[in-house]
């Protein structure tokens, strides 16, 4: 069955990011798409710590295995589509989301690009400035690792909890991610990609230098 996760990087687990997310994952379970919801922001997650262990040991999972990075990774491999969401803090994502970025994004490096192909978006709650810059960086993690990205990201105004769902642009963006998704992914359930070689795993962080 299809299915779609999202990450939550709000440390306000109903705060406007989560409503965004949940406006977009409405669409998508219309058409009978799975989805979950995994609540990061708030949580104690640690930064990478440049060990260079997931090169090494190329098991698809980082080696800080004590907080929530290692189940996002398992899951974003199982999923069709990723959504990542996060508040603007400080003109970009929120510390939990970036450090899931960086250690999911070098685990992913390190066996071949683990969610190539997958159909990726981000959603950002914004108060007045740093919204595209936010979306940016969420992006970029999709693109690097070879993602579909289905259109342009969700970006929604608001400072309280709730105030986002007077953004009715914002609101309305969100609604059309989810349809643009949910197409998507039905469409790809139909007539798959070809099934391709898995990439090789970068080697340009383990290479000696000479
Ligand atoms: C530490 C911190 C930094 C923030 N930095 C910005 C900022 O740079 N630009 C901005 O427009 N809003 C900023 N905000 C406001 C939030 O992005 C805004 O309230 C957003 O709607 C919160 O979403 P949430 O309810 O999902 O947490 C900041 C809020 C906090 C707590």
């Amino acid at each position: 069955m299809t299915n779609v996760l999202a990450i939550n990087g709000s440390p306000r687990k109903d705060g406007n990011t989560a409503v965004l997310i949940r406006t977009v994952l409405k669409e998508l379970e219309k058409v009978g798409i799975k989805t979950e919801t995994i609540q990061l922001g708030g949580k104690k997650i640690y930064g990478c710590t440049a060990c260079m262990k997931c090169f090494g040991n190329r098991d698809k999972k980082c080696i800080i295995d004590d907080d929530l990075v290692n189940t996002c990774i398992e899951k974003m491999s199982n999923a069709d589509g990723i959504i990542f969401g996060s508040p603007v803090y400080f003109l970009d994502v929120t510390s939990e989301m970036k450090a899931l970025i960086d250690r999911a994004g070098f685990v992913s490096f390190a066996n071949g690009l683990l969610f190539k192909n997958k159909i990726g978006n981000a959603t950002v709650a914004v108060r007045r400035a740093g919204a595209s810059r936010t979306a940016d960086t969420m992006l970029h993690f999709f693109l690097a690792n070879e993602m579909i990205v289905a259109g342009l990201p969700v970006i929604g105004m608001g400072r309280d909890i709730g105030d986002v769902g007077m953004d009715e642009e914002g609101m309305g963006r969100a609604k059309n991610l989810g349809e643009t998704m949910a197409l998507l992914l039905t469409h790809l359930d139909r007539y798959p990609l070809p099934v391709q070689k898995p990439a090789k795993a970068d080697e340009r962080m383990t290479k000696k230098k000479k």
